[in-house]
């Protein structure tokens, strides 16, 4: 069966774009990197993505004198390479309905928080700061709003009295890795429907929500 073709988007260090990679290297898993796109010409990750031996592109937003611009430039240069899904890892650049509405319902986003709660930046320093006792992470399609849309899979992680923003988004990290894995599956298998907002998973009861204990 031909595997989904990712466009997977990032600004810098790449993490889960590695976790993509890595999972992307079993012939078995059902999606493949087709670009792995950067609009930051020194983001870590495009050398993640080469050592990886996966095509690699760089639209500087900078070079652009507006978003629709720019976008416009991303959108073309994804269909190009037949991108099918678009996977946002670390893309730290607000996004207008050119690219939104261009790939709608086929682009999802990882965010550090359990959203709706935290979108945006320092989502750990507020967490903490608000006493909040638990923290985690999202995927969820993208949609117009910043860091909201329906989501796909959540996992939650207790926030422990001697965490500190660091330390919560170490741990948090992980469990981001593990949930792209799991809902790009889930996409490219076919088993994700949307109705009146909300994400039904064929088949993947529980998995959708993951609990990540503390680990000492
Ligand atoms: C990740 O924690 C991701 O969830 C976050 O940026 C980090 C990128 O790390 N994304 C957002 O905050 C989106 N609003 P990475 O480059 O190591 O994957």
């Amino acid at each position: 069966m031909a595997r989904l073709k990712l466009g997977v988007l990032f600004s810098g260090r790449g993490t889960n774009l590695q976790a993509i990679l890595d999972v992307c290297q079993n012939p078995s898993f059902p999606a493949e990197i087709a670009l792995a796109l950067s609009n930051k010409p020194d983001a870590p990750g495009l050398l993640r993505a080469q050592d990886a031996g996966v095509a690699t592109s760089v639209i500087n937003h900078k070079d652009f004198l507006d978003r629709p611009s720019f976008e416009q430039a991303m959108n073309e240069r994804l269909d190009e390479a037949g991108v099918e899904l678009i996977c946002l890892a670390g893309f730290m650049r607000l996004l207008t309905p050119i690219f939104v509405n261009h790939w709608d319902g086929r682009a999802i986003n990882i965010h550090p928080s359990l959203l709706p709660a935290y979108p945006g930046l320092h989502t750990h320093e507020r967490a903490i700061n608000d006493g909040a006792r638990f923290a985690g992470c999202t995927v969820h399609f993208l949609s117009a709003e910043m860091d909201a849309g329906p989501i796909i899979a959540q996992a939650a992680t207790p926030i422990r009295a001697i965490d500190t923003p660091d330390s919560l988004a170490a741990r948090v990290l992980e469990a981001e890795h593990e949930i792209y894995r799991r809902a790009i599956r889930w996409v490219a298998e076919g088993r994700i429907t949307q109705q009146d907002g909300r994400v039904m998973i064929d088949g993947a009861g529980e998995d959708a929500s993951f609990y990540l204990p503390t680990v000492d």
